[in-house]
C-alpha cells in the first residue's frame, strides 16, 4: 500500500510517499481502508521534530515505519477475533497512529460509526480539532448559556470548531482572527469578530468568562485583566518555536494553575473519547456544526498540505484524500 513515511526530522520535506506492507489487524485491531485524513498542527510539529522530546520519544519506541497522520475516516475491511463492536463494511471515523496511508490498523475504541449524512472528508476533520473544542469548552470550562466566551485564533482547525461549539452551548462568542478570516468566522455564528492584526483584545476594556486561547500570543497577565474574577482561560496552543514551543505555553499555564489564583489559567489537552466523537458526528449530521475545509490534497501531496498548515494561514481544516 502507499503511505506517507517520515524520514528524519526538520521540515515537511521529510514526509515521503512510500510503498510499504499493508498492516494486519492482529487479534485486537481493526484494519481500515482510509478514505480521508486531516492534518493537525501535531503533524507539523512531528515533521519538524519540535518540541525536542518528540525525536527522543521515537528513538525509544523505534516504530518500524513512521507513518504519519492521526485523524481519519474510512471503511473497515478486516477485524481481529476479539473485536466485537465493528465489522467489515462499516464506515467509521476516528484516529490511528498513521492515517496518511491507504490502510491503517487501529483499535475499536478509537473509532465510531460514521453517520450516512456525514461525508468522509467531514468525518476526517473531527477527531483532534473537534474533540479539543468540545471537551475544552463543555467539560473543562463548563460553558453555560449566555456566558461570554472569547476564542483567540478562531480561523484555524480548532478555532472554527470552537466558535460553533461555544454557540451550540449557548454562549455569546467573541472571535479573534486574522482579517482574511473575519467573514468566515462571522458566518460560523460568532457574535463579534476582532481582527487581531488591527486590534489587541486585551486592550478593549471588555471582560470574558472564558478565554479559549489557541493563538497563545498575549501574556497570561494581560489576558487575566480582561477576565471575570470567576473566569477561566484554557491554554490550547501557541506559536511554534525552536525547542519546546508550543508546549512551553501549556507548561506556563500548568504552573499558573498550580497557584490556583483567580481568574484561573489552565492548560488543556484533549483525550480520545468515543462518545464525544459520536456526539460530534451527530452534530455534523444534524447541521448544528459544519466542518470548515480549507483545501483538499491527494496523498502524494501530504508534505505540501503539512507545509500549508505550518505557515499558519489555513482557514479551517486541511484534508488529505487517500484514494
Ligand atoms: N491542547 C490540545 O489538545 C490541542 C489540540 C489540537 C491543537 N492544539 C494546538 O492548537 C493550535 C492550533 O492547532 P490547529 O490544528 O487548529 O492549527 P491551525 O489550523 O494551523 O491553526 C493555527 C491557529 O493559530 C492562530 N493564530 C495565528 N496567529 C495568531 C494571532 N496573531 N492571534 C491569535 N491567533 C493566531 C490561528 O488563528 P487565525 O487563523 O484566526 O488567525 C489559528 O487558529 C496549535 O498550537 C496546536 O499545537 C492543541
Amino acid at each position: 500500500m502507499k503511505a506517507i513515511v517520515q524520514e528524519g526530522y526538520g521540515s515537511p520535506d521529510t514526509l515521503k510517499l512510500r510503498e510499504i506492507e499493508t498492516p494486519a489487524p492482529g487479534d485486537h485491531g481493526v484494519l481500515v481502508e482510509v478514505h480521508a485524513a486531516s492534518v493537525n498542527a501535531l503533524d507539523w510539529h512531528v515533521a519538524r521534530g519540535v518540541p525536542f522530546f518528540i525525536p527522543l520519544l521515537e528513538a525509544i519506541t523505534a516504530p518500524k515505519h513512521r507513518v504519519r497522520g492521526v485523524d481519519l475516516a474510512g471503511r473497515v475491511t478486516a477485524v481481529g477475533k476479539n473485536v466485537t463492536r465493528l465489522k467489515p463494511g462499516d464506515d467509521v471515523l476516528g484516529s490511528a497512529d498513521g492515517s496518511f496511508a491507504e490502510f491503517t490498523v487501529t483499535t475499536e475504541k478509537r473509532l465510531v460509526l460514521k453517520p450516512a449524512g456525514v461525508t468522509f472528508e467531514q468525518a476526517a476533520t473531527l477527531n483532534v480539532a473537534g474533540l479539543t473544542a468540545l471537551q475544552g469548552l463543555r467539560d473543562r470550562a463548563r460553558v453555560r448559556a449566555a456566558q461570554r466566551v472569547l476564542v483567540n485564533g478562531a480561523g484555524g482547525g480548532v478555532g472554527t470548531f470552537a466558535v460553533q461549539i461555544a454557540k451550540w452551548l449557548g454562549a455569546h462568542v467573541t472571535a479573534v482572527t486574522r482579517a482574511a478570516s473575519v467573514a468566515l468566522v462571522r458566518s460560523l455564528g460568532a457574535d463579534e469578530v476582532i481582527d487581531h492584526d488591527a486590534e489587541d483584545f486585551t486592550r478593549r476594556g471588555e471582560r470574558w468568562d472564558v478565554i479559549f486561547d489557541i493563538g497563545g500570543l498575549q501574556p497570561f497577565s494581560r489576558c487575566r485583566r480582561v477576565m471575570q474574577p470567576e473566569g477561566i482561560l484554557l491554554a490550547i496552543g501557541g506559536p511554534a518555536g525552536r525547542w519546546l514551543a508550543p508546549a512551553d505555553r501549556l507548561l506556563e499555564a500548568l504552573m499558573l494553575s498550580a497557584l490556583s489564583r483567580r481568574p484561573r489559567v489552565v492548560p488543556f489537552v484533549a483525550k480520545s473519547v468515543s462518545e464525544d466523537l459520536a456526539l460530534l458526528a451527530g452534530l455534523v449530521e444534524r447541521g448544528t456544526i459544519t466542518p470548515v475545509i480549507e483545501r483538499r490534497f491527494a496523498l502524494r501531496e501530504t508534505a505540501e498540505a503539512v507545509r500549508l498548515l505550518g505557515a499558519g494561514r489555513a482557514r479551517g481544516k486541511i484534508v488529505i484524500n487517500t484514494r
